[in-house]
């Protein structure tokens, strides 16, 4: 093993790393996305040694908990296996304190400033990184108030958020505009969690780092590639939030778009946090608006054995919501690599399965001596278990020329020994606290890809004719699915005669 990649010039490193003694702020320490994974991910990077020497953690809310309250619910997602990991757990909450405050007056941030002022008594700078782990009405006052009353006046300050960046191109402009004048552009960390996931951060490697990969990566080789997030459950419990969002909104135009970016963009001068944002923006520059034709959208209804509830029949949602839980869209990149490869992205809740993968099709080879033999497809397994594989063909083993498709497979769990894949969140926040911005998501990439999904979505919402279709909870989606795809040229026909893991020699497709 070796540190095969060449550290980009440290003069693109937007920030040094945070040093000793800095502080981590979570503002939203009382809520859900605090609880459930910045805690646990600060805990993670704790326990593995990756945290600067004497940090604190302060946490930040309106709800008034005592210390005791407060380190109960920060821990109550943080699994502790044994009693290692609880002394661990133990030493972490002792680095942990919390101040009640409100969001919107200068009392409380002054309140939390003397905090953080009394732990960095006798210290020549200070060094805060605020983690805004808050819902989208509070995130502007928040900042406001965050630069007006605890900016640190000698040492330095960073600020991570997280979507919902505005609901379309008008309203995430607005943020902007509130948020450039006072933190700057250097300081800000967007976070989009999927590009903190391991096979997301793998796909430079893969793309660029192996020749075969990097030949055939084009329209000469390539038909489709489809980038598909299925999950089992629906929206229960937030079927009110999800609602304003819908599918679109929740999970395309942020966490699918930034794999569809990384699997189409040309080779970056560096790997550079700068190098690597501009290929991606050049590529959502390099697409046309959405043409509604290419689009379906879909709903779940109850399941077929009725156990399970339609969106509809959540109490918090409107009634007669045409709110899409499920669509499917595709996309143009109009450059010399990709110009006629439909990029199909497919989003779901409450389907069969829960995975997120790209799908990789490959042109047929050339027909004369083969009949239908099947295609190539390289898929990368985003989650669960992670693992890339190639479906190929080979000659079935014996005396024989029939054909089998098989597979290269590097699936991780078995390839790799003390097998430890960090969340998202963790990888994300080290990134943050070591200043490197190649897994945030810049401001003009922000608004390239609002300018891509705004038309579409502007046009959905006011096109009050427009339902999605009906799908049954637990199913593959609404039933016209399979025809979309297929009239992209996706071949579907693979998935009958791939068998995994073993195939009996018997079994054969691809006659001769
Ligand atoms: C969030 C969406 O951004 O991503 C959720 O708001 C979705 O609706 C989640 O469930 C999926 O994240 P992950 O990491 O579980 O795939």
């Amino acid at each position: 093993m070796s540190d095969t990649i060449i550290a980009p010039p440290s003069s693109n490193q937007a920030a040094p790393p945070l040093p000793a003694d800095s502080i981590i702020i979570v503002l939203g320490a009382s809520g859900d996305l605090a609880k459930k994974k910045t805690y646990p991910a600060l805990f993670g990077l704790f326990r593995y040694g990756l945290l600067p020497d004497g940090i604190q953690i302060v946490g930040y809310a309106r709800t008034k908990m005592d210390d005791d309250d407060y380190k109960k619910r920060i821990s109550s997602y943080i699994k502790v296996p044994d009693d290692a990991v609880k002394a661990k757990l133990d030493e972490f909450l002792g680095m942990c304190s919390y101040v009640a405050g409100t969001y919107d007056t200068d009392e409380g941030f002054q309140k939390l400033d003397k905090h953080l002022a009394d732990i960095e008594a006798g210290r020549d700078e200070s060094h805060r990184l605020f983690y805004l782990a808050l819902p989208p009405t509070v995130f502007i006052p928040v900042a406001q108030h965050l630069k007006k009353n605890c900016y640190p006046a000698n040492g330095s300050a960073r600020v991570i958020i997280e979507k919902p960046f505005g609901h379309d191109l008008e309203s995430s402009r607005e943020l902007q505009t509130a948020l450039q004048p006072i933190w700057t552009e250097d300081e800000v960390f967007r976070i989009d969690h999927y590009l903190g996931k391991e096979m997301v951060k793998n796909m430079l490697i893969l793309r660029f780092g192996n020749e075969f990969f990097n030949a055939s990566w084009n329209k000469n080789h390539i038909s489709s590639v489809q980038i598909t997030f299925k999950e089992k459950f629906g929206t229960e419990g937030r079927g009110g939030y999800f609602d304003e969002f819908g599918i679109i909104r929740d999970v395309m135009q942020n966490h699918l778009l930034q794999i569809l970016t990384i699997i189409a963009m040309e080779r970056p001068v560096s790997f550079s946090a700068e190098d690597i944002r501009d290929e991606k923006v050049r590529v959502l520059r390099a697409m046309p608006l959405i043409d509604p034709k290419n689009v379906v959208i879909g709903q779940y209804d109850k399941s077929v054995d009725g156990t399970k509830p339609g969106y509809t029949d959540d109490p918090t949602v409107p009634e007669g919501s045409r709110c899409p839980t499920f669509a499917a869209i595709v996309l143009y990149i109009k450059n010399d690599r990709w110009d006629g490869v439909p990029f199909i992205l497919k989003a779901g809740k409450a389907l069969d399965s829960a995975k997120v993968e790209v799908r990789v099709q490959y042109k047929d080879v050339t027909s004369g001596i083969f009949k239908d033999i099947p295609r190539n497809e390289l898929v990368l397994r985003i989650q669960p278990d992670e693992s890339v594989y190639i479906k190929m063909n080979t000659k079935l083993p014996g005396l024989t020329m029939k054909t089998s498709v098989t597979e290269l497979d590097l699936t991780y769990n078995r390839r790799f020994s003390d097998l430890h894949i960090p969340e998202a969140y963790e990888a994300l926040i080290l990134d943050a606290i070591n200043g490197d911005h190649s897994n945030f998501v810049r401001d003009d990439e922000l608004d390239a890809s609002w300018k891509l999904f705004t038309p579409l979505l502007h046009y959905l919402d006011e096109s009050k004719d427009i339902v999605p279709a009906k799908y049954p909870y637990g199913s593959r989606g609404p039933a016209f699915l399979d025809d979309f795809l297929a009239s992209y040229g996706y071949s579907r026909e693979l998935d009958g005669m791939y068998q995994w893991p073993t195939t009996k020699a018997g079994k054969t497709n691809g006659k001769i």
